[in-house]
């Protein structure tokens, strides 16, 4: 591989040194090139922009690989483990030891409850505002509850700031979805793990505890796992550029939910069931395609940034689909998916873009067998995600070479020109 590159502009050749990653990705160093030449890049999306080296998660777009912290996704699925020891992996790096594991688990169950002043913002929302946007406006109000996290000393009060955040993102989520239906906040359970609290305080009421089924709670901790990370997505690059300002994460996080928000990104788990709805039959399938052929809306759930590939997480929650349904009974729209999907991959359009089923095709079907409503589904993604913005905060944040985010632009309004006064005005 070569250590840089020659690159000839206006006439002139300039040397610009060359990165290599870990697993061979190459990446020209543009840092110096508007010193050096007067230009700069045009990438609008960053499709082919670096914004960092980062050690968290890898993903290999073609061949359809993911690994956090260099582990396969595949092996989470195979060896079950509970989801809180995933978000320390990919925090800090390596597999936990147990008293690790217990120190953690100890911060996030002594904080899974809100500041009862917290509880009462909850009030201020009407009961009809959507739970990912409550989720949003919440965790920015932790950072008033919380501004000893401002400045984050030592290893020591980031993990416990990471801590607590990871907690709370459910207990809030939870609280979100009882405050749009009108029900009473239930206070989480310290006997429950994570998950399965996460039920809990979503489904019990104060006279009657829920029973959370085995299986539901293992769906939903492999969920949380399939989304922990996902490298520089546009939520993780959210999190960064408002994370380089140093604010504290809590803050940051908020600015990274509002980016997931967004049905390009992590509401597309709940477009998928609307797009399902409309769709209603299986016989309406090849219609549905033929309009999004002809460019009259999208195939949500389908296609992605980096993956060309069938997307290795989507791959695991259709196999979990089939688990989950046996429990909870077949949900009737898993036909009309199936269909999408068999149509879609046979199809040319599809096949020449390389458009296949994302994380979130499937996803969608599991949270409603479940009992979840639609407005919760990227709730749910949130909360997964939450591990990976804190790590993706964390490194940039010790990561000497990160500076604030400040992309530049090409200028193409008016030159400079006069003010006009009002009664001038053509
Ligand atoms: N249905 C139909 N056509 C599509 C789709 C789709 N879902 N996605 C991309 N295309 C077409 C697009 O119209 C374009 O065609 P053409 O070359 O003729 O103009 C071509 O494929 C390339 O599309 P693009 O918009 O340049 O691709 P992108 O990398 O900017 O977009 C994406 C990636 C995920 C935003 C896009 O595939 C999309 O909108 N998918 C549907 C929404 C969705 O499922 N999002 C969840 C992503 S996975 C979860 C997450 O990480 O957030």
């Amino acid at each position: 591989m070569p250590e840089s590159v020659i690159l000839t502009i206006d006439g002139r050749a300039i040397e610009l040194p060359v990165l290599i990653g870990s697993e061979g990705e190459k990446a020209i160093d543009i840092t110096q090139l508007r010193a050096k030449t007067g230009y700069i890049t045009y990438d609008p999306g960053f499709g082919n922009t670096g914004v960092c080296k980062s050690g968290i998660t890898y993903i290999d777009g073609e061949a359809g690989i993911l690994r956090y912290r260099g582990i396969p996704i595949e092996q989470f699925d195979r060896e079950k483990p509970d989801f809180l020891e995933v978000a320390m992996l990919i925090i800090f790096g390596e597999e936990p030891k147990a008293v690790d594991l217990a120190r953690f688990r100890g911060i996030s169950t002594q904080n899974a409850f809100l500041d009862e002043a917290m509880k009462h913002h909850f009030e201020g929302f009407p009961v009809t505002a959507p739970p990912m946007a409550q989720l949003s406006a919440m965790i920015n109000a932790l950072s008033c509850f919380h501004p000893e996290f401002f400045t984050l000393g030592d290893e020591c009060e980031f993990e416990e700031a990471a801590a607590r955040l990871i907690s709370k993102i459910r207990t809030i989520a939870a609280a979100s979805y009882r405050r749009s239906k009108g029900l009473p906040l239930i206070y989480p359970n310290p006997r429950l793990r994570y998950a399965a609290n996460f039920l809990h305080m979503m489904f019990s009421m104060p006279y009657l505890e829920h029973r959370v089924e085995p299986e539901a709670e293992d769906a939903l901790n492999l969920i949380f796992i399939l989304h922990a990370d996902h490298e520089q997505n546009c939520s993780a690059n959210a999190m960064r550029s408002v994370g380089s300002s140093h604010v504290d994460p809590f803050s940051a996080t908020a600015g990274a939910i509002a980016a997931l928000y967004g049905p390009l990104h992590g509401a597309a788990n709940a477009e998928v069931l609307y797009m399902l709805d409309e769709i209603g039959s299986i016989n309406k399938v090849p219609a549905f395609v033929k309009e999004v052929k002809e460019g009259k809306g999208r195939l949500m759930g389908f296609g992605h940034r980096v993956y060309k590939n069938y997307d290795p997480r989507a791959k695991i929650i259709k196999t979990l689909a089939d688990q989950v349904f046996e429990v909870t009974g077949r949900n009737p729209k898993l036909d009309i998916a199936l269909e999408l999907e068999r149509i879609a991959l046979e199809d040319e359009y599809f096949i020449k873009r390389k458009l296949y089923p994302n994380v979130d095709f499937y996803s969608g079907l599991i949270y409603q067998a479940m009992g979840f409503p639609v407005e919760m589904f990227t709730v749910l993604f949130a909360i997964g995600r939450t591990s990976g913005w804190v790590s993706q905060w964390q490194e940039l944040l010790t990561d000497p070479e990160q500076k604030i985010a400040r992309p530049r632009q090409i200028f193409l309004g008016y030159d400079a020109r006069d003010y006009v006064v009002m009664g001038k005005r053509t």
